[in-house]
C-alpha cells in the first residue's frame, strides 16, 4: 500500500515526489530489486512523465493522485520482478528506442555482435540488400540493420502475432515501414520457403536457445515474465538452429551470408552445423566480455 502520511484535519497534504521516491525505494529493496534508489526514480519518471533528473528538481513538490496511481502500480510491477524495460514499454538498441511489451523479448546489449559483424561483411553499404530476420520480435535486429543500410529492404518472421504488431510499430516509430514488411510464419512449416516466396542476400536470426536444463536456472525476471516462446531451444538449445540451417540453402541467394546469434557455449556447434550445410563459417564473433555470440557464415556457390 502506499506510504501516506496520516490523514487529519491538521494534516491534508499529499507527499512529495520525494516522500513517495523514498518509500517507494525502501519497498523495492524489501522485493530484492538492486538498486532501488535509482530505480524508485526511473519509476518517479514514469509517474510524472518526466525524465529522472527532473525527478529530483521537483522532487519538493506533491505527487497527484493520478501520478501517484501510476508509480504505485508500476511499483508493483517492479516488485514483482517484472523487467523495468516491460514497465516503461521502451528499451534502447542500437542507440534506437524500441517499444516492447511482454509479447517480445527485451532486445539485450549483446545482440550488437550480430549487428557489427553482419555490417563489416558489407562492402557497399548503400546496396540494395534484402535481408531476412527470422524470430524478429520486437524488430531490433533488422531495423537496426536498415537504419545502417539506406537502400536495403526486408522481411521480419515471427510466429506470434501480437510481437509483429510491436514490430510493425518500431518500423512506423523509426521511419523504416517503407523498407520492412512483416510476415507471421513458422519456420518449422513445410509451407514456410513457399510463403517467403523470394531468396535473400542476408539471413539473420536471434532464435530461442535456451536449453531445457538452463530455463530452470533463468533468473525470475526473465523466466516469469520474457514469452517462453522466445527462449525455449529444446532439450539442448539447438532446435531452431537445426531447423533454419536445414533451409538455409533454399533461403540464401549465392554468396549470401547468414549469421545467428548464440547462447555462450554454443558458437563451436553452430558453426559445425553450418559448415555440415552448404556455407563455409566466416567468423564466431566476440562480444565485449569475449564471449562468442554470433556465428557468421557464408552461403558457398551451388
Ligand atoms: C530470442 S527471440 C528474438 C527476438 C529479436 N530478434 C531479438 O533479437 O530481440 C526469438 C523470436 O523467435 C520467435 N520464434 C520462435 N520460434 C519460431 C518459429 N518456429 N517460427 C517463427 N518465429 C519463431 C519468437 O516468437 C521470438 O519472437
Amino acid at each position: 500500500m502506499p506510504n501516506y502520511p496520516k490523514m487529519s484535519a491538521h494534516n491534508i497534504n499529499k507527499p512529495t515526489i520525494k516522500q513517495r521516491l523514498i518509500a517507494g525505494a525502501e519497498q523495492l529493496e524489501r522485493a530484492g530489486i538492486e538498486n532501488p534508489r535509482m530505480e524508485a526514480r526511473m519509476l518517479g519518471a514514469l509517474a510524472i512523465n518526466a525524465g529522472p533528473e527532473t525527478v529530483v528538481g521537483e522532487s519538493d513538490r506533491e505527487m497527484t493522485i493520478e501520478e501517484n496511481e501510476i508509480f504505485v502500480s508500476s511499483l508493483r510491477r517492479r516488485c514483482n520482478h517484472e523487467p523495468m524495460a516491460y514497465i516503461t514499454g521502451l528499451r534502447e538498441f542500437w542507440s534506437l528506442a524500441f517499444k516492447v511489451t511482454p509479447a517480445t523479448l527485451i532486445p539485450r546489449p549483446d545482440s550488437e555482435t550480430l549487428i557489427e559483424g553482419v555490417l563489416a561483411q558489407i562492402d557497399d553499404k548503400s546496396g540494395a540488400i534484402r535481408i531476412l530476420d527470422l524470430g524478429t520480435g520486437s524488430g531490433c535486429l533488422l531495423l537496426a540493420l536498415l537504419s545502417e543500410l539506406g537502400n536495403a529492404r526486408g522481411v521480419g518472421v515471427d510466429a506470434s502475432i501480437d510481437a509483429l504488431e510491436v514490430a510493425k510499430l518500431n518500423a512506423n516509430n523509426l521511419g523504416l515501414s517503407g523498407r520492412a514488411e512483416f510476415i507471421n510464419a513458422d519456420w518449422n512449416s513445410p509451407e514456410f520457403i513457399e510463403t517467403l516466396g523470394e531468396k535473400f542476400d542476408l539471413v539473420i536470426s536471434n532464435p530461442p536457445y535456451i536449453s531445457n536444463s538452463e530455463l530452470q536456472q533463468l533468473d525470475i525476471t526473465v523466466s516469469a515474465h520474457e514469452p517462453m516462446s522466445a527462449l525455449d531451444g529444446g532439450a539442448d538449445g539447438l532446435d531452431s538452429y537445426r531447423a533454419i540451417v536445414g533451409i538455409l540453402d533454399k533461403l540464401l541467394n549465392d554468396d549470401g551470408v547468414a549469421a545467428f546469434e548464440v547462447g555462450f557455449t554454443q558458437g563451436e556447434t553452430v558453426a559445425l552445423m553450418l559448415s555440415q550445410s552448404a556455407m563455409q563459417v566466416i567468423e564466431i564473433r566476440e562480444d565485449l566480455s569475449g564471449i562468442g555470440r554470433a556465428v557468421l557464415a557464408r552461403k558457398i556457390k551451388s
